[in-house]
């Protein structure tokens, strides 16, 4: 069915808080439609490390960075892999420092125009599922599905906690709680492209939902939305 030639591709744009799944579902649900996958979080993750090995802290000056930097992906081992300037960085771009980073840098009109640029003639051909904070909303707005993934604070900073302890970090779980909560503070009151909810997204909590049970139920929105039907 997803690979009947009549069945045109489609845009997909996840969006939601940070840590909250977006990244493993958009991944499946690309393999399941045969959709390219773009993870945006990656890219801004790419630039602030960037700004953070040159010690970039000044607006301007990062700004002024922007045409030296290059942020593409590679394929290694079937896994997607976030590259700077050509330098496959996807394990440094992971760590809290960055990801903060990335939450600072990303309040930068200039930096958001820089890559929203690149994702929207990435999506040009369709066929692309992208998560991200503003794919529904400013990158996509015309996306043919929207999905507005979501978790409470506390199972977010649950599963950040376990996929730091998992790579060797020793993270302290009241600090990792207070930085997911700073960091969904910084996303959705930032002034350009915060996060927030389409309008026409369809939300999905997952705080109670095991990953099989959230990805059932995409798969069947994502279904019911390639035979045309309204799934909201
Ligand atoms: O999804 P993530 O944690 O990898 O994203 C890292 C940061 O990048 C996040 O705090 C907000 C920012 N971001 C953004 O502003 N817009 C996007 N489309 C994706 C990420």
């Amino acid at each position: 069915m997803v690979n009947d030639k009549m069945v045109n591709p489609i845009v997909i744009a996840i969006d939601g808080y940070s840590s909250c799944g977006k990244s493993t579902i958009a991944k499946a649900l690309a393999k399941f439609a045969g959709y390219t996958y773009v993870d945006t979080g990656a890219m801004y993750r790419a630039i602030a490390l960037y700004t953070l090995r040159n010690r970039l802290t000044e607006t301007a000056d990062i700004i002024a960075a922007l045409p030296h930097i290059l942020v593409g992906f590679i394929q290694v081992d079937g896994e997607q892999h976030v590259t700077l300037n050509g330098e496959d960085v996807e394990s440094q771009i992971r760590t809290l420092e960055v990801g903060n980073q990335a939450s600072r840098i990303s309040q930068i009109r200039e930096v958001r125009a820089f890559l929203v640029a690149q994702q929207q003639a990435m999506g040009q051909a369709k066929g692309i599922v992208m998560d991200g904070r503003d794919i529904g909303t400013v990158v996509f707005p015309n996306a043919e599905l929207k999905l507005f993934l979501t978790a409470s604070p506390e199972v977010r900073a649950q599963r950040r906690f376990d996929e730091l302890l998992a790579k060797g970090e020793k993270p302290d779980f009241d600090a990792v709680l207070a930085d997911v909560n700073d960091r969904d503070y910084r996303d959705t009151h930032r002034a350009e492209s915060p996060l927030r909810q389409a309008e026409d997204a369809v939300v999905i909590d997952n705080s109670l939902l095991s990953r099989e049970e959230q990805m059932d139920k995409i798969i069947a929105i994502f279904q019911n939305k390639l035979n045309g039907q309204m799934t909201k």
